[in-house]
């Protein structure tokens, strides 16, 4: 039997609230019904332990973490993903979906927390293989707008979670802007990958406008439905 020829990796970023995972699962259905075998999933988190680390880095209730603890979680959960889920999925010829990826440990704790960009770089490739993904979706929004609504969404959530996720929510604006200082130095380093999305579009439009993108960059203008994964 050859070998399955090895999955996609196609990772989603932007500020919090700004509609990353709807759109992510609407281009996993969209990838589903032309045949494509595809896991979808998120960071932190993604695995058992990513779950219980997930907990821990967005709780309110855990305090005074410092922000190099913060990152060793954050590559704690990322290299578990990648051993446990992401390898192994992209191995088997499955695509991967997944809701953040090491970009985000670059906006919020190179940029956010000012630790800088090295030190990410330098963890991605001691502790996850360098791995990177074929095409990265980064959605672009206004960060009042969008920090607004990922916080009225949380106060939801928190009312039927054990736990809230409203750590991050809680930063200054002035912490969102460094973190979209970040994302936008990331996209001008690696256009090949990094592809900018305006949220501010109704959902559909931004749907159409990454199915776009998607056809263009991994299916080299190809129809999808007529590449099928083994
Ligand atoms: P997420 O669940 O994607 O939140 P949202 O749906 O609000 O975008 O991400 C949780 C938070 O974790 C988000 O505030 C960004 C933060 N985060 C980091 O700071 N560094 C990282 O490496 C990752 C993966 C997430």
């Amino acid at each position: 039997m050859p070998l399955p020829q090895r999955g996609k990796f196609i990772t989603f970023e932007g500020l919090d609230g700004v509609g990353k995972s709807t759109q992510m699962e609407n281009l996993a259905a969209h990838l589903r019904d032309r045949g494509i075998d595809l896991i979808t999933t998120r960071e932190p988190g993604g695995t058992a332990l990513g779950e219980k680390l997930r907990t821990v880095l967005l709780s309110s209730r855990t305090e005074g973490l410092s922000p190099l603890a913060e990152l060793g979680l954050m590559f704690a959960d990322r290299a578990q993903h990648i051993d446990e889920q992401i390898l192994p999925a992209l191995e088997r010829g499955q695509w991967v979906l997944c809701d953040r990826f090491t970009d985000s440990s670059e906006a919020y704790q190179g940029g956010g927390r000012e630790l800088g960009s090295e030190v990410v770089l330098q963890l991605h490739k001691t502790l996850c293989h360098d791995l990177q993904p074929d095409l990265t979706i980064l959605m672009l929004s206004d960060v009042a707008r969008t920090v607004a609504r990922a916080r009225r969404r949380n106060v939801e959530q928190s009312k039927t979670m054990a736990d809230d996720e409203n750590r991050f929510e809680k930063e200054s604006r002035a912490f969102y802007n460094r973190v979209l200082a970040a994302y936008m130095a990331i996209a001008k380093r690696a256009p090949q990958r990094v592809i900018p999305v305006d949220a501010a579009d109704a959902i559909a439009t931004v749907h159409k406008k990454i199915i776009g993108i998607v056809e263009e960059r991994l299916f080299s203008g190809k129809p999808l439905s007529k590449q099928k994964t083994p």
